[in-house]
């Protein structure tokens, strides 16, 4: 699905958040983005992103046509539950136990740490991506590939979403991967190979096949 001039939600203005929103105002998006310490903080990284970028509310950036998630993974439950019941979600959050604590469920396998981010938000339509690589490489990989192949990236859960998300992913030189509905998530979180694990869309077959 080809998106042109889609605004764009983030909770969290952080390395993944600059990086990211960056990315789509070059593909011709405009960003919205919310974070935790106020706008003393978050109003350098307005401005370096430029005039397609602006500084909003929660209940702002929940309103926008997609919402990327990117604060550390312990923060989505301080976040309102009630707070994207209307929203397509991108949970590009990692759950990383030495820095988050102990998610029990997450951790014995019962759900993918995204199922999670999903229950705590009923209604929300939830992709989980941009989760595997190191956003510091995204640039790079965004414009260059590998080895004159794009870059594939793995994503799961929401269908309609999902489409979304693929068609942003082209415009920045990626190649989508569908691995499936937002449980086949596990398949690529932070606890597995898939994990920053960078290869192009034949590499990243042969890598879950071998799973
Ligand atoms: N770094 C990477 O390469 C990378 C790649 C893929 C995925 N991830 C995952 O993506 C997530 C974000 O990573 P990051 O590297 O961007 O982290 P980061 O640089 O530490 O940024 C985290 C952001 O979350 C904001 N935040 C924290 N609690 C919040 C709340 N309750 N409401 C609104 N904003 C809140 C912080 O606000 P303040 O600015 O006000 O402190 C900060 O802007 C993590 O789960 C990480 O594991 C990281």
């Amino acid at each position: 699905m080809e998106v042109l001039g889609m605004k764009i939600g983030f909770v969290g203005a952080g390395h993944v958040t600059q990086v990211l929103a960056g990315l789509f105002i070059k593909a011709g998006h405009s960003v919205v983005l919310t974070n935790k310490h106020g706008l003393a903080k978050l109003q350098p990284v307005i401005e370096k992103l430029g005039p397609q970028a602006q500084a909003g509310s929660l209940a702002q950036v929940a309103q926008q046509e997609l919402v990327i998630l990117a604060v550390p993974f312990k923060a989505v439950f301080d976040l309102d539950s009630k707070l994207f019941a209307d929203s397509a979600l991108v949970d590009a959050t990692n759950y990383l136990p030495r820095r988050d604590g102990a998610y029990e469920e997450v951790q014995t396998h019962q759900l993918a740490s995204s199922q999670l981010v999903a229950k705590h938000f009923p209604g929300a339509r939830v992709v989980k991506a941009f989760n595997t690589l190191p956003v510091a490489n995204l640039n790079d990989l965004s414009q260059k590939g590998l080895a004159g192949n794009p870059t594939a990236l793995p994503l799961a859960g929401d269908a309609g979403v999902k489409l979304q998300v693929a068609g942003l992913m082209r415009q920045l030189g990626f190649t989508p991967y569908d691995v499936g509905d937002l449980a086949a998530s596990q398949k690529f979180q932070a606890d597995t190979p898939l994990f920053l694990f960078a290869s192009n869309e034949a590499g990243l077959k042969r890598k879950f096949a071998s799973l």
